[in-house]
């Protein structure tokens, strides 16, 4: 894998719905702004005018809408597009890219919940995207606490419930097992503490790719 860009960094979140990791997303977004570093915070499905009308096909209506193959495609249409469109730009500029969800998220939920298409996935990533963050960060939490969590706040995305605490489990140890699988990028912190704690150890992961 080729890095996506020679002068900013490309960082990405991971993790189960409800663990914390578009607010520490953000959170990290404002601290490195408040440093002076140019900061484009983006997110997937979506990131591109392109890929989010894309997110509406994929997170809308019957979940059964498409299949599994189907999926791969559109979400790594949209990863395509966000790529060119908004993530290749920053990076070029110099820009701290911060990614809330990439490829670990297709190759989870696509690649996992509905047989074994890892294998899908993988290939045809390294067709069409070819690129790694150069550091994950996965906010690991129980799911249990954070479908606690992710209900007692307003909006809360369709597809979450429908997936259910034992897709959500497996989706969990999956993402432990792409930390393992990809070390030497991921960095695994435990969300199950407030806000503020979690954004402090995001921060001291993330500083050494920083210097
Ligand atoms: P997201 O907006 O990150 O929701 P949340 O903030 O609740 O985590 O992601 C929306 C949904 O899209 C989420 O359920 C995971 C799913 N998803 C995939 O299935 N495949 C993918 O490649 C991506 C990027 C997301």
């Amino acid at each position: 894998m080729t890095r996506a860009g020679a002068r900013g960094l490309f960082l990405s979140f991971e993790g189960i719905d409800g663990s914390g990791k578009s607010t520490q997303a953000r959170m990290l977004a404002d601290s490195l702004r408040a440093e002076g570093h140019e900061v484009v915070l983006t997110r997937e499905p979506g990131g591109s005018p392109g890929a989010e009308e894309i997110r509406a096909l994929v997170l809308q209506g019957d979940p059964d809408r498409w299949s599994a193959e189907t999926e791969i495609l559109l979400f790594t249409a949209a990863r395509r597009d966000h790529l060119e469109r908004t993530i290749r730009p920053a990076l070029a500029r110099g820009a701290v890219v911060i990614c809330d969800r990439f490829a670990d998220s297709t190759r989870m939920y696509q690649g996992l919940s509905r047989g074994d298409l890892r294998d899908t996935v993988d290939q045809l990533h390294q067709l069409m995207i070819g690129v790694e963050p150069d550091l994950t960060v996965l906010i690991d939490m129980d799911p249990e606490v954070g479908l606690a969590r992710a209900k007692g706040r307003q909006g809360i995305e369709e597809r979450f419930e429908d997936f259910g605490a034992d897709l959500q489990r497996q989706m969990r140890a999956g993402f432990l097992g792409l930390a393992k699988e990809f070390a030497d990028r991921f960095r695994v912190i435990d969300g199950d503490a407030v806000p503020e704690d979690v954004a402090v150890r995001v921060r001291e992961a993330v500083a050494p790719a920083l210097d």
